[in-house]
């Protein structure tokens, strides 16, 4: 079956101008080629200045790309009413602080063109949506972090989109509102709602994506599912009841990819999961016994730093 993809883009690259007679160039994307399909939940990392949110306001002609091509469900970002499918939460967004929480979405659904008649039940159910009903009539003055998050949430579903771009949603957040806007975000995704989100808060990104791209200096350097970019080799420790004898550790010491032992405690990689079973079973018939075991598996976190390290040594 063919499904269109909700975002596509070919060697996408931009470069500011600035200083006097716009002399600098600087360089924010280089030539990026991500594909989102419909109804995922996307996550684009990347340290401080990578370029994620220049990438999100091309995709919303905020700003305009220096080269290459972009489609929004098969359709020309160049095309205006492509937009209309679009929801957006900007990073550090801000909101007249006089206006209470459902005036704000009034005023946001005024500009997205929604008649008066559409505006007022869309904002009073959006309001549930988020968990801000009992505020819809505070001023947005006295709302946490967290509430303003959801409440920009809300506003990015003014106009019910079907691709949803988030720049860092859950920054400052504490973490039970990070909990709150994590629930919203797959209850959405369950919808069909297509999410692209930037975020540097990689155990959050790691929590709710589909897929992933890391973003470094303007490069895209690894795309895949979490699980695939984490997939490294599979680490144990293992904990014996005795002494490893000598001809096992020899053993194990030229059959493994990594091997270390000291106090009973035995540090081994594998390179499929399947592996461990030897392992087990040759420890089982010298007659030591298993305390314990635990696998150590790689987070996105770690990977990220050592990835991001390792392009910056290059
Ligand atoms: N309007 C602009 N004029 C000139 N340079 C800009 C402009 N906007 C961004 N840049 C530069 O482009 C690069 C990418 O910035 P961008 O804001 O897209 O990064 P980011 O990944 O969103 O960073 P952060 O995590 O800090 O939000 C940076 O070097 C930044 O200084
Ligand atoms: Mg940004």
């Amino acid at each position: 079956m063919y499904t269109m993809n909700a975002l596509q883009t070919e060697n996408l690259s931009k470069q500011y101008r600035s200083g006097a007679f716009k002399k600098y160039n600087i360089p924010a994307l280089d030539k990026v080629s991500l594909e989102v399909g419909e109804g995922e939940i996307f996550g684009l990392l990347g340290p401080n200045g990578a370029g994620k949110t220049t990438f999100i306001k091309i995709m919303l002609s905020i700003v305009h790309a220096t080269s290459g091509k972009a489609e929004i469900f098969g359709q020309s970002i160049k095309i205006r009413s492509v937009r209309e499918l679009c929801g957006y939460l900007p990073e550090n967004h801000r909101y007249p602080q006089f206006l209470h929480g459902l005036d704000t979405l009034l005023f946001f659904g005024r500009l997205n063109g929604l008649s008066e008649s559409e505006l007022r039940p869309r904002a009073q159910t959006l309001l549930e949506t988020v968990g801000l009903v009992q505020w819809a009539k505070v001023k947005t003055k006295k709302y946490s972090k967290g509430m303003l998050q959801r409440l920009g949430l809300a506003q990015a579903l003014m106009n019910n989109p079907k691709l949803l771009f988030l720049d860092e949603p859950t920054d400052g957040v504490d973490p039970v509102g990070r909990k709150e806007i994590r629930d919203l975000l797959i209850g959405l995704k369950s919808q069909g709602t297509t999410i692209f989100l930037n975020s540097h808060l990689l155990s959050e990104v790691e929590l709710i994506s589909d897929r992933v791209a890391i973003l470094n200096k303007g490069k895209v350097i690894r795309t895949g599912t979490v699980a695939e970019i984490t997939s490294q080799k599979l680490s144990y420790t293992i904990q014996l009841s005795s002494h490893l004898p000598l001809a096992l550790e020899e053993r194990f010491k030229s059959s493994l990819p990594a091997f270390s032992y000291t106090d009973n405690r035995l540090d081994i990689s594998l390179n499929d999961k399947t592996d461990l079973n030897p392992v087990i079973d040759a420890l089982r018939t010298a007659g030591i016994g298993i305390d314990g075991m635990t696998q150590q598996k790689a987070s996105l976190e770690d990977y990220f730093i050592k990835l991001v390290q390792g392009e910056n040594n290059k």
